[in-house]
Order: C-alpha cells, then structure tokens, then sequence
C-alpha cells in the first residue's frame, strides 16, 4: 500500500477502512522516537497512558497526571510531519463529568499539536464521547481490555464478555467516535464489531480482523524488559544492543580508548 505523502487526519481513518486500507498506530512518548516513527510511515502515533508503564516505570497507568501527558504530547506532535498524533486522557481527567472532560480535551488541543483525544469505556462514555465530538474534537474510543480499570477488572486480562463488549462498542460508535481501540478481546469477536461499527477499529491483542493495529513501540522494538503479553511480536532487539553499547563504552573509558585524537580537539 503506497504511503499517505500529507498529513493524515482524523476523517482519513473512515475513508482507509472503506479503501480495506489496513491502518498502523505506534504508540510514541518523545521527539526523537516521534521522528523516527513518523518517517518509517505509521499512520497514527498514540501518545499512551502506557507512558506511566513503560517510561515512569509504574506497574499500572493510573498514576498519570494531564499535566504529564501534555509535555509529552507536546514533544511528540513537535516530531511529528505525517502521522495522526492522539492524546490519551488520563485516569481521572475525564471520567468526573462531561465538563471535565471537555476542559481536559481542550487542553490537549489548545497547549498542543495533537489532532484527536482517547478515552477509553463503553456505554458508560457515550455521552462524554458525543458531547467531544459535538464540540469538534475527535474521539478515539477504547474498549475490551480498559487498563485504566485494571483494579476492578482483577488483573491485565482478556475479556470475554461478548455481549457486553459489542455493545459497548456500538455505543462509543454511535457516539462518533472515529476510531475504536479493541484490547484483548476474542479475534472473532473483533471481527464482528469491526464489520459493525462505522468507526476504523484499532486492535491490539484482537486478532487480524481489524481495521488496523496499535502496538506499544518499547516492546515492539525489545526494550522494555517487563512483562511481554502474548500478542506483542518483538520486530527487534534493542534492549540487547543497548546493553551492549553501553557496555562498549564503559570498556573503552576504562582502556583509554575513548576518546581518541580523531574524536579530540587540538
Ligand atoms: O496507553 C496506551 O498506550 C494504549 C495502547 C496500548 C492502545 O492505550
């Protein structure tokens, strides 16, 4: 599939899954993995509530301020020419009232470059989601695996609760969602949602049927060594290379060999 060569929007999304366009989505924390990510063409770089996971260290995404996630927005919409930048709204940035939400959104998109906000829940957020969109600010669902709701769920865990999940998912749709993020929830069952709801939607740990695919870039690229889900696939290893380099520098401190005259100023 030829790369998109202007910068992709949010309507792009509607017109990729009626093309059977499949849609890549990244997620990206700072300027220079932006930059690199947004010149290998993805589509969509998710600036992820991950970010209290794979950047802070934290075991869950709960302890994520907005005031975290605009400075890290701001730094990847900064690296950023082609792909659709999304702001994720954090734990208890929006799920207070629609007001809440609307001034959190707004904020993402008044002290940033991003084009659009995700929250994620089902029925619960449809009115939340429709009052975004209604004021022009496009929405990014996320349903089947919330991680924002890991304590009541138990644990990381896929769900398996089809009706619910379906209708959750049509609700978010109906609330004009342009994207819906499906975590952890049967293939077959993405499928039929993806057959279902007008909105592209994005899976991730949901099989190949649907409208695209998101994966978390640290552990698509080998360097988060924490827990490894299986469906991530490891497109390299750079926790080993990391290692190695830094290894190789420290040897070569300690040899004087580094730095050498070339690497010097006379
Ligand atoms: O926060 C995040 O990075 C996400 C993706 C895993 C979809 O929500």
């Amino acid at each position: 599939m030829p790369p998109v060569d202007k910068p992709i929007t949010s309507p792009d999304f509607a017109r990729f899954k009626s093309e059977g366009r499949k849609i890549a989505v990244l997620t990206a924390y700072d300027y220079t993995m932006a930059r690199l990510l947004d010149e290998a063409n993805v589509d969509c770089l998710l600036v992820g509530d991950t970010l209290g996971m794979v950047v802070q260290g934290h075991d869950t995404t709960l302890r994520v301020t907005l005031d975290q996630m605009i400075y890290h927005l701001e730094m990847v919409a900064r690296g950023t020419k082609r792909a659709l930048v999304v702001g994720d709204l954090p734990f208890g940035s929006y799920q207070v009232s629609i007001e809440q939400a609307m001034l959190s959104a707004t904020r993402f998109l008044k002290e940033t470059q991003c084009g659009a906000v995700k929250v994620e829940g089902g029925r619960r957020m449809a009115a939340t989601v429709h009052a975004l969109v209604e004021a022009g600010i496009p929405v990014m669902g996320h349903v089947g695996l919330t991680p924002q709701s890991v304590r009541s769920l138990g644990g990381f865990k896929v769900q398996r609760d089809e009706e619910a999940i379906l209708a959750d998912a049509l609700a978010i749709d109906e609330a004009g969602a342009f994207a819906i993020v499906l975590e952890c929830i049967p293939s077959e069952l993405a499928a039929k949602i993806s057959s279902q709801v007008q909105a592209a939607t994005i899976g991730i740990g949901a099989g190949v049927g649907c409208d695209g695919q998101v994966l978390v870039t640290p552990d698509l690229l080998g360097l988060f060594q924490g827990f490894r889900p299986k469906f991530v696939r490891r497109y390299s290893d750079l926790g080993t290379e990391v290692r190695k380099a830094a290894a190789a520098f420290v040897a070569d401190v300690q040899s004087g060999n580094f730095p050498n005259p070339s690497e010097s100023f006379r």
